[in-house]
C-alpha cells in the first residue's frame, strides 16, 4: 500500500505547473515597509518565473522553484512585513508552503505564533497544522507497527489507524479553535485528503471503529496541547461560527520579533535576514500601544532594536554538509534558486 505521504507527493507533482505561481495574500499596505515588501515580492515572482524557465519542463525542478518561492516570500515577510508575522495571512502562507513543498521543515521563522501574540490570528493555524502533521506521522507509525496476526485483523487495525488519524486532526481543530468555522482551518481539505489518499477512510463510518479501538493504545498522542479527546463523527462539538481575523491592528507588533538580524535555514540553504525599520507612516500614525516582543526560540536573533536606516536584505548561504562553506548567495537570480532545487533533487 502506498503511504499517504507518497500519494501527497504525487498529487503535488500534478500541481507543479501552478506551483511556481505561489502567492501570498499579505498586502504591502499593512507592512512595516510597504515599498520594500512590494519590491521583494515582485522580485520573488520574477525570479520564480526565471527559475521555472530553467527547468525545461522537469516537474521536480518546477516543484523546487515553488519551494524556493515560498522561502523567499517568508524572507520578504521577515524583512519588511515582520509586523504581520503572527497574522492569519502569514499562517496561511506557511500552511501552503508545508502542503506544497515536501521538504519544508520546522523551524520556520515566527511560526507557530506564540499564544496571544500581538495582532495574532484569531485561530492559531500554526498549532492546528502542527497537530495535523503529528496525526499523519502517527498514522504512518500505526500502520507499520501493526502486529496483528490475521489479514482481517490487520485490515481492521489499519482502518482504525486511519480513523484515529482523521479524528486526531479534527479533534485538534475543534479543541484549538472552538469558535472558528472548521472549514476555515482546513477541516474540509483534511476530510477529503483522508478519504482520497492511502487507505480509504470514510469518516462517517469511523464511529463504530473508534468504539472498538482506543487511539491512545494505537500510539496516538493527545490530539492537541489542551485536550486528549478523540472525537467520533457523532460527538464532535458544534461547529464554530467565526471566520478568521487578526486580533490586533497592523501596528500591534512594533519591532521585528526576531530582532533586526536573524538566520534560518531549510534543507541545506541558510538565510540571513535583516529587518527593515518602520517606513509605513500611515500605520504608525494610528499607533497607540507598545507591544512587548519575544525573541522566537525557533530562530536565532540578535537585537530587537532596529538600527536607523537599516536596509532590508536576505541572503542565502549554501551549507555543504558539516564543512559549511559559507558561500554567500543572494536570492536575486535563478542560479541561486537552483541551490534549493539541487537539494530537492537529492531527497
Ligand atoms: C535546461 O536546458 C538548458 C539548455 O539545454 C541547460 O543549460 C540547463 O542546465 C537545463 N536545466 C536543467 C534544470 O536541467
Ligand atoms: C489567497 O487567497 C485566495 C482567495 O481567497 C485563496 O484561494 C488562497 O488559498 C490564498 N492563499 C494563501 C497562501 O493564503
Ligand atoms: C508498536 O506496538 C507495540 C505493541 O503495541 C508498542 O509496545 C510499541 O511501543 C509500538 N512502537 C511504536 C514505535 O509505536
Ligand atoms: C484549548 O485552547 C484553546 C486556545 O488556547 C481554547 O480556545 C480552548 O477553549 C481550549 N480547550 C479546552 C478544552 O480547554
Ligand atoms: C461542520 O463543519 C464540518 C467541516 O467543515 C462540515 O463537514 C459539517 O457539515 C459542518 N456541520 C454543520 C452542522 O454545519
Amino acid at each position: 500500500m502506498l503511504s499517504r505521504t507518497i500519494f501527497r507527493a504525487l498529487i503535488a507533482l500534478e500541481a507543479a505547473a501552478t506551483l511556481a505561481l505561489a502567492q501570498t495574500n499579505i498586502t504591502a499596505d499593512v507592512c512595516a515597509d510597504p515599498s520594500a515588501f512590494t519590491s521583494c515580492t515582485t522580485q520573488a515572482l520574477a525570479t520564480s518565473k526565471g527559475c521555472t524557465d530553467m527547468c525545461n519542463g522537469s516537474k521536480m525542478c518546477v516543484l523546487g522553484c515553488g519551494c524556493a518561492m515560498y522561502q523567499s516570500y517568508i524572507n520578504c515577510v521577515a524583512e519588511s512585513c515582520w509586523n504581520q508575522a503572527y497574522s492569519c495571512e502569514y499562517d496561511k502562507l506557511v500552511a501552503a508552503y508545508f502542503s506544497q513543498c515536501s521538504t519544508a521543515a520546522e523551524p520556520i521563522p515566527f511560526w507557530p505564533a506564540p499564544d496571544s501574540a500581538p495582532g495574532g490570528c484569531s485561530c492559531n493555524l500554526g498549532k492546528v497544522l502542527q497537530s495535523v502533521t503529528k496525526a499523519q506521522q502517527e498514522y504512518n507509525t500505526c500502520i507499520t507497527n501493526d502486529t496483528s496476526t490475521s489479514v482481517i485483523q490487520q485490515g481492521n487495525q489499519n482502518t482504525a489507524c486511519g480513523c484515529c488519524e482523521v479524528s486526531a486532526g479534527l479533534s485538534a481543530m475543534y479543541e484549538t479553535c472552538p469558535d472558528t468555522i472548521p472549514a476555515d482551518m482546513g477541516a474540509d481539505i483534511w476530510l477529503q485528503a483522508s478519504t482520497i489518499y492511502g487507505t480509504v477512510i470514510h469518516w462517517d463510518k469511523c464511529g463504530s471503529v473508534l468504539d472498538q479501538y482506543n487511539c491512545h493504545n494505537l500510539g496516538f498522542a493527545p490530539p492537541s496541547s489542551n485536550s486528549s479527546t478523540f472525537y467520533k463523527p457523532a460527538n464532535l462539538p458544534p461547529n464554530g461560527t467565526l471566520t478568521l481575523y487578526n486580533t490586533g491592528p497592523a501596528n500591534a507588533v512594533t519591532a521585528p520579533p526576531s530582532g533586526s538580524v536573524f538566520t534560518w535555514s531549510q534543507s541545506s540553504v541558510m538565510y540571513t535576514v535583516t529587518a527593515s525599520p518602520w517606513k509605513n507612516g500611515q500605520i504608525m500614525v494610528t499607533s497607540t500601544s507598545i507591544a512587548t516582543t519575544k525573541t522566537s526560540s525557533t530562530v536565532t536573533g540578535t537585537s530587537s532594536t532596529v538600527p536607523p536606516g537599516a536596509t532590508s536584505a536576505a541572503t542565502g548561504t549554501a551549507k555543504t554538509g558539516a564543512a559549511m562553506s559559507m558561500k554567500e548567495l543572494s536570492l536575486v537570480g535563478p542560479a541561486a534558486w537552483l541551490q534549493v532545487i539541487g537539494v530537492l533533487m537529492l531527497v
